[in-house]
């Protein structure tokens, strides 16, 4: 597909859970010249994700551990469909490096507070907010960034900041860090495809 002589991107999302951030990408990126949301790649086979991807009208590809980490179906998957980039959206899983090679610095990634604090393997969704509560920080944020084989550790593109107050708990800061993921993670994604083309 073409817009203005330059070539749509396609964009797969990988997701976990909800889907809050891949249904706020679809959207956005309906009305943009730079590129459209191909796939949603997920994990577990109950994710409202999936429900999200088919109320938008955008093919799901439901994978496991094995397929993942075992074999090349994720890749093949992904080149039969041409995808460009790969944006994780509430995905949870290590990617391997495979992935990580054959998409060199077109994986990002968003995470729920402000790197390098914060981050690594278990550190996701409502266990950074109350990480974040308990320690008494006075912000948190996001962190849009590359992936590579770590986890949280890719060259940063973006934060956000936020105020936690005393009265915050982990259920209002999860509020106000869904706030900004919503206000930049897309505008974040199309002008990191920009700055490529
Ligand atoms: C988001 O807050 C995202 O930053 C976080 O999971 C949530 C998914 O929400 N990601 C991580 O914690 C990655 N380590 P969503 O499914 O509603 O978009």
């Amino acid at each position: 597909m073409t817009h203005n002589n330059l070539k749509m991107t396609k964009i797969a999302i990988f997701a976990s859970g909800s889907g809050s951030n891949a249904e706020n990408i679809i959207n956005y990126f309906k009305n943009s010249g730079t590129g459209h949301v191909s796939a949603v790649f997920c994990n577990k086979k109950d994710a409202y994700v999936l429900e999200r991807a088919k109320n938008s009208g955008i093919e799901s590809i439901v994978f496991d551990r094995n397929d993942f980490y075992e074999t090349n179906k994720i890749v093949k998957d992904l080149e039969s469909r041409n995808i460009d980039y790969i944006v994780l959206a509430g995905f949870l899983w290590l990617v391997p490096e495979n992935l990580v090679k054959k998409y060199e610095n077109r994986i990002i990634n968003i995470h729920p507070a402000l790197l390098p604090s914060y981050g690594g393997k278990g550190m996701y969704g409502d266990n950074v907010h109350k990480a974040v509560v308990a320690n008494g920080e006075k912000k948190s944020g996001i962190t849009i960034h590359l992936v590579n084989t770590i986890y949280d550790s890719g060259d940063i593109i973006f934060q956000a900041e936020t105020e936690v107050t005393p009265e915050d708990d982990y259920k209002s800061v999860a509020k106000k860090i869904h706030e900004l993921e919503g206000e930049h993670f897309p505008r974040v994604i199309e002008e990191h495809i920009k700055s490529l083309q």
